[in-house]
Parts: C-alpha cells; sequence; structure tokens
C-alpha cells in the first residue's frame, strides 16, 4: 500500500547516461583541461597585461607589450568558454545530484556567475577596442582592465567552491550559502595553485607567442629584443611555478583524507616532480646565458603539459574515491525505492478491492481511500490524528457523520478539511463506526 508506508518519492533514480562512463570521465577530464588553459592564458594574460600597462605609463615599451598581450585575452577567453561548455555537460551527466546539491546550496553567487561573466567580457573588449581613443585617459583605461582582472579573479572562486562543495555531501546540512563554502579548507589553497598555474602557463605563452618567426617583435618595439620579452615570459612563469609549488604543498597538507588513496598520493607525488622539475630549468634560463635562452623552453613546456595531464586525471581520481561511498550508498537507496516502487505497480492497492472480512472492513476501506492521505492513526499528518477524533465523538457518531458530511474551520493552524458530500449515510455509518474503534 504505496499510501499507508508514507509514499516514497522518486527523487534518486539515475538516468541512463547518455555515453559509456568512461568515455564521459574521459571527456571531462580532456575537455576541462583544454578549457583550463585557455583560463589561465586568460587570467594570466589579463594580470599581465594591468601589470604592465602600469608600468607601460612610465616606460612606453611595457605599454606596447600589454597593448600585444591584450588582444590575445578576447581569443583565449572564447576559447575558453567555448572549450568549458564540454566539462560542464560532462560533470552534469555524471555527478547530477552532486553537482545540483551544491549548486542549489551555493545559489545566489552561482547564478551571478552569468552576469559577472558577461560584464567581465565586455570589459575586456571594451578595454581592447578602447586602446587608441583612451590614449589620454590612460588611467581610465586601466581602471577598466583592473576591473575586468578583478571579476576575472573572482569568477572561479565561485566554481572552484562549487566543484570542491559537490565533493563532501557530508557538509551539506552545515553549509548555507557561498561563504561557508568558500572557507572549507580546501578552496584557498586550491584557488592559489591555480592563479600559480595562470602565471606558469601565460609566462610559457608568452615566450612562445614572441618565438614566432613571423612575429615582428623589431617593428614593434623600439628598445625591447626579443631577449628581453622572453625573459619577461620565463619569469612570470618562474613566480608562477614557485606559487604553484608552494600552495600545491598547502593542498597535499589541507586537502581532506577521504578522497586520498595510494593512487592520488603517488599522483600527486609526480605531479610535484614535474613542477619542481619545471622550476629548477626555469630558474637556469633565467641565470644562463643571454643567447642559450630558448635552450630549455621545450623542456619546460613539455613538463608542464606533463604536469596538466597528471593534475587533471589526479583531480578527477579524488573526486571519484571522495563520492564513491556516497554513490554506494545511494545506489542502494535506490534499489531499495525501485523495488518498492515496482511491487506497487505490480499490486495497485489491492488491498481496498479486496473486501476485508474484518469487523471493520468497510469503513476501513473508505477510511483508506478517502480519509489516510490526510490522517494517520497517531500521528498528525495533514489533519489531526484518528485518536484525536476519538476523544472528540466518542459518544456522538452522529457528530462525527455530520463534520464528515460538511466538515467545519476549528483549528486554526490547520488547513481546511474537504467536504465529502458524496459518502452515503450507510456508508458515513461504517466510517464512524470504524474511526471510534480506535483506541485512544
Ligand atoms: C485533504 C486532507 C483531508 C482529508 C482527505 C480528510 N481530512 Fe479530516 N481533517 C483535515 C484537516 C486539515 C482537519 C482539521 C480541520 C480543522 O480543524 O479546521 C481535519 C479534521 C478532521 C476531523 C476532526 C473534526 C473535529 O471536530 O475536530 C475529523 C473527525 C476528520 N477530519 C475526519 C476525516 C475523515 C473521516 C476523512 C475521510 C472521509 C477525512 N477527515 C479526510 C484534513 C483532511
Amino acid at each position: 500500500m504505496l499510501l499507508k508506508i508514507s509514499t516514497p518519492l522518486p527523487k534518486d533514480i539515475p538516468l541512463e547516461l547518455p555515453l559509456p562512463e568512461w568515455l564521459l570521465v574521459g571527456l571531462l577530464v580532456f575537455a576541462f583541461l583544454a578549457h583550463i588553459v585557455f583560463i589561465n592564458l586568460m587570467l594570466g594574460g589579463s594580470i599581465l597585461t594591468l601589470w604592465s600597462q602600469i608600468k607601460g605609463l612610465k616606460n612606453k615599451e611595457y605599454d606596447t607589450f600589454a597593448h600585444e598581450i591584450a588582444k590575445t585575452i578576447t581569443v583565449n577567453k572564447s576559447m575558453a568558454v567555448v572549450l568549458g561548455v564540454a566539462p560542464l555537460l560532462c560533470i552534469n551527466a555524471l555527478y547530477t545530484i552532486y553537482f545540483y546539491s551544491a549548486n542549489a546550496l551555493t545559489g545566489f553567487v552561482w547564478i551571478l556567475i552569468i552576469p559577472l561573466v558577461i560584464i567581465a567580457f565586455l570589459l575586456t573588449y571594451l578595454h581592447k577596442f578602447s586602446w587608441e581613443s583612451m590614449e589620454n585617459n590612460k588611467r581610465l583605461h586601466i581602471s577598466i582592465m583592473a576591473a575586468a582582472v578583478g571579476l576575472f579573479l573572482f569568477i572561479p572562486l565561485i566554481f572552484l567552491t562549487n566543484v570542491n562543495l559537490m565533493m563532501f555531501p557530508e557538509k551539506w546540512g552545515t553549509v548555507h550559502g557561498f561563504l561557508e563554502a568558500l572557507v572549507l579548507p580546501n578552496v584557498f589553497p586550491r584557488y592559489f595553485e591555480f592563479l600559480g598555474a595562470c602565471l606558469t602557463v601565460t609566462g610559457l605563452f608568452v615566450v612562445g607567442y614572441n618565438k614566432r618567426k613571423n612575429y615582428p617583435v623589431e617593428e614593434i618595439y623600439t628598445s625591447f629584443t626579443r631577449f628581453d620579452i622572453y625573459k619577461l615570459g620565463f619569469g612570470v612563469t618562474f613566480i608562477g611555478l614557485g606559487l604553484q609549488i608552494l600552495f600545491g604543498l598547502i593542498v597535499v597538507f589541507t586537502i581532506p583524507a577521504k578522497g586520498l588513496g595510494f593512487d592520488v598520493i603517488s599522483i600527486m607525488i609526480a605531479t610535484g616532480i614535474t613542477l619542481i622539475y619545471a622550476f629548477y630549468w626555469t630558474w637556469k634560463t633565467l641565470t644562463g646565458e643571454q643567447a642559450q635562452i630558448l635552450q630549455f623552453f621545450t623542456k619546460i613546456v613539455i613538463s608542464i603539459v606533463v604536469f596538466l595531464v597528471l593534475y587533471g586525471g589526479n583531480r578527477q581520481l579524488y573526486r571519484h574515491n571522495a563520492l564513491a561511498p556516497h554513490q554506494k550508498l545511494m545506489a542502494a537507496k535506490t534499489k531499495e525505492f525501485q523495488k518498492l516502487s515496482e511491487e506497487a505497480r505490480l499490486h495497485p492497492v489491492v488491498e481496498v478491492e479486496v473486501a476485508d472480512t474484518s469487523e471493520f472492513g468497510k469503513g476501513k476501506d473508505l477510511f483508506t481511500k478517502n480519509c489516510s492521505s490526510c490522517h494517520k492513526e497517531k500521528e498528525k499528518l495533514v489533519g489531526p490524528p484518528m485518536t484525536e477524533m476519538v476523544s472528540i465523538y466518542e459518544n456522538n457518531p452522529e457528530g462525527l457523520k455530520k463534520w464528515i458530511n460538511s466538515p467545519g474551520k476549528k483549528r486554526p493552524d490547520y488547513p481546511q478539511m474537504p467536504s465529502f458530500g458524496s459518502l452515503s449515510n450507510e456508508d458515513l455509518d461504517e466510517l464512524a463506526k470504524y474511526i471510534l474503534s480506535i483506541k485512544k
């Protein structure tokens, strides 16, 4: 009897995945990596533009450099957005209840992403296209970029807070909104590591961008040489790697243990090694001979690519480990529920059809059919419990029949009970007999 066992709601039945799980996971990891590299370039490029444009107030060469980098931001931003769709869809399909629970818990700020992203993108376009027209109003022009950088710095924090929160269902009961989710132990170390990665990737991008044979560095700049720009790029990478190593270590020591396994820890160590390797060769580059400045470029790029792949894979592995116990529990519950609803489907409300031969059979059936959705025997449901009815109408079955036929409005904290004018006098007799047979 579905109604009797306080109807279970089909809330956890997962839909069938549209693709095999391994394919969705693979897509998630690789599409996310592609996405995040362009996010790195967008954010790192914006920070670098802002910094060099401010320096450009004194030294025109930096202003020119800022202009060159600024031209790439909007392109990288578009790539980042397009490549962000696939991982978002994969995570929706693979981790539906986790992702949406986290979304709901950080609701207002989560939705804020949309207007903030729009504003930030418009600001970068405004900044790019007003370069010449605001030539004489540099400070205002710089503040446009500063506003965009501010937004670009904030938006990843929302994403990170959300994907972090989704891994910890045990925290959902105590987290009320974005700010409380933000201060979970894992968020800030991961955020600063991400900022480091933005600088690392952007620095290498600057070197690669200026290294191109057909890129006329000599025509664009008056005093900057290719060497100066390479040095600048490697310098940015060096700072980025330093941040990554520092905050990576903090992540290692603060990450909640529940997703950690031998697998995750080994890969963590491997990512650490690739970072230190890249750090070492960047340092060698910065302190080495000018003529050989590009000597280790490929080495550094490869180690960063290896780092990214390991890191991306490990991120997924941790998430998988962290959620596995909860998913297992949920699968068991879902199975139980599916069994229950399957039974209900095969044997729909039969008890009512099959006439009960006990003393109050008819009255009980009528009650189950008409009243049990609102009344239980001993507890309050929508209306008062049956025991309360007995107390009131013990010696007054006629009064009870009258109420059922046309109920009044009595209790201020209850809704109005619907009337049952269609029940025959005989039905009402049976009902009353049954109700009054209940022991107080
Ligand atoms: C949609 C919900 C709903 C259904 C269905 C319903 N009731 Fe009620 N019932 C209520 C509510 C709500 C109250 C309390 C109303 C009030 O106090 O104003 C109530 C109150 C009562 C009372 C208390 C009357 C009193 O004097 O205090 C009785 C007896 C009762 N219902 C019997 C029945 C019976 C018998 C049926 C089925 C034929 C039934 N109810 C079906 C909601 C429902």
